[in-house]
């Protein structure tokens, strides 16, 4: 075997190891026998919120945990949509779901529940000059819902539907409750309708906007859900709950969590650059925007970095893989490898690919090894790419001469070749990272708090979109514009040499 055939072999199962290492920790049996993961959609206060550090907090939280303390077994708490509630406990990644979840006779189908831990109800809000006073009401207007819940349910017109009866009316679907506030409040719909707690919640939090339609008729149940079958779990968190009951822990948790949730007070007076001063503190400083903010950069630029990286890495050993066939003028494994791992990569979206990463690899555990493993994976073929490019571009008379003065592919390539690659694929390769970066921002759908994801909390927290999303976008341009100038300063470096 040629030395730089075997070079390249060395670099690939260096590679494969390192990979492999990092799939390694993935089995189950690393994990405690007696700790189960729980899942919750923590944009359902009082039940379930981002707490200050960024981490679920909340009734449900609290509830499941004391559970946890009297029936001895530990709690992890994944966050995830509330749609993927019910279908990750039937693959297995979930044990339990406990998230202000209705007991519905369509969801008994796929899973079991507890016994109900609270009664609930579905209420209206709406804007506070709004003539809307029941249920009724709202046929033929336009109503924002959660996404996949009982209020979504209830004001679908349909088959078994009588009180929203006319077909005009429109559903607007949104995955958190909050983002439904947030529209209403935009004055984009005119209700929103959402379980009692939240509802309250969410008015006590904007009493200068909205108010609150109280309608009793449809009463429904929480309760915690298990896997279809898993009556071992099921009768622990039963007798859990009955013990919690029993000796006042779970009316103490009421307490401390529905009922004393306190109203907050937003300030409306002074003049329109004090209620913006005000409001930018409201935003960043008094609910801690700032602190999440700053804890999502790092995660981002965290992500980024060590995907990139990897992407690059992978870029370089996929580009030399390819570049066999150039040399060979016939195709070669290598480059058949190569080339169906470009074509696959560049052929599917990087949101698909995470997803498939974290949830059917990873088994929803190891989200960050999973995100960076995933993008690193995606960037390799772009920079594989980019890198052959810039070799291919070299005039070809640079390996003649250097092949004629004795040196062998391996060494022209490494001593002649690549160094003046790198000119060429430093912009590609600058411009494939900034994209990186920001790609990156999709990682919240695998539960990763992001830079991105900070700023969707922080609009959860205030019901304000304006601020929160601004400044996220000013952070990223930020970051961008560092990277281009560090690019451009990486580029004169090189470049001092040449005279062109
Ligand atoms: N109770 C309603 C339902 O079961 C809404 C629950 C929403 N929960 C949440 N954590 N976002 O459909």
């Amino acid at each position: 075997m040629k030395k730089s055939t075997k070079r390249v072999l060395a670099m690939c199962l260096t590679c494969l190891v390192l990979l492999g290492g990092m799939f390694f920790p993935v089995t189950k049996s690393a994990q405690a026998t007696d700790v189960i993961t729980v899942g919750t959609y923590a944009e359902f206060p009082p039940f379930e919120y981002i707490g200050d550090d960024g981490e679920p907090d909340g009734f449900d939280i609290a509830v499941i945990e004391a559970i946890g303390e009297v029936e001895g077994f530990e709690v992890e708490i994944i966050n995830m949509e509330f749609k993927s509630l019910i279908a990750s406990l039937s693959t297995g990644s979930l044990d339990a779901v406990i998230a202000g979840m209705t007991v519905t006779d369509e969801r008994k189908q796929s899973v079991d529940f507890s016994d109900s831990y609270y009664t609930a109800t579905q209420y209206i809000v709406v804007a506070k000059d709004s003539d809307i006073t029941s249920l009724a009401d709202l046929n033929g207007k336009k109503i924002a819902v959660q996404e996949g819940t009982t209020g979504d349910l209830l004001c679908t017109p349909g088959e078994d539907n009588d009180v929203i009866t006319d077909e005009n009316t429109e559903v607007m679907r949104f995955k958190k409750g909050t983002d439904a506030v947030v529209s209403l409040n935009n004055g984009g719909v005119d209700a929103v309708v959402i379980d009692k707690n939240p509802a309250e919640n969410f008015v006590a939090n904007n009493s200068d906007k909205l108010k609150l339609i109280k309608d009793d008729t449809s009463t429904e149940e929480y309760a915690i859900a298990v896997a279809k079958g898993d009556t071992e779990l099921l009768d622990k968190i039963n007798s859990g709950l009955a013990k919690i009951k029993e000796d006042g822990t779970f009316d103490k948790l009421v307490a401390e969590y529905i009922e004393g949730a306190e109203d907050v007070e937003t300030e409306t007076s002074g003049n329109v650059i004090q209620q913006f001063i005000n409001n930018l503190k409201y935003v960043f400083i008094d609910t801690n925007g700032y602190q999440l903010m700053a804890k999502g950069l790092g995660v981002t630029i965290g992500i980024s970095f060590c995907a990139g990286i990897l992407g690059i890495a992978l870029g370089f050993v996929l580009a030399l893989m390819k570049l066999t066939e150039t040399r060979k003028k016939r195709k070669t494994v290598w480059s058949r490898i190569a080339g169906a791992y470009i074509d696959i990569i560049r052929g599917t979206p990087a949101m698909v690919q995470l997803l498939i990463m974290f949830m059917v690899i990873f088994r929803s555990q190891y989200a960050y090894i999973a995100a960076i493993l995933s993008f690193g994976i995606n960037s390799g073929a772009y920079v594989a790419e980019n890198i052959r490019a810039g070799i291919l571009a070299v005039d070809v008379g640079q390996m003649e001469g250097g092949r004629s003065l004795g040196f062998t592919y391996g060494e022209t390539m490494r001593y002649i070749i690549l160094p003046q690659a790198i000119k060429n694929v430093i912009p590609a390769l600058g411009n494939e990272m900034i994209t990186l970066v920001k790609e990156t921002s999709i990682v919240g759908y695998v539960a990763i708090v992001d830079l991105t994801k900070a700023g969707d909390f922080i609009v959860s927290r205030t019901y304000q979109a304006f601020l929160p999303l601004i400044a996220v976008a000013i952070v990223y341009y930020i970051i961008v514009k560092i990277m281009t100038r560090i690019l451009a300063a990486i580029e004169r470096r090189l470049r001092q040499s040449d005279n062109r």
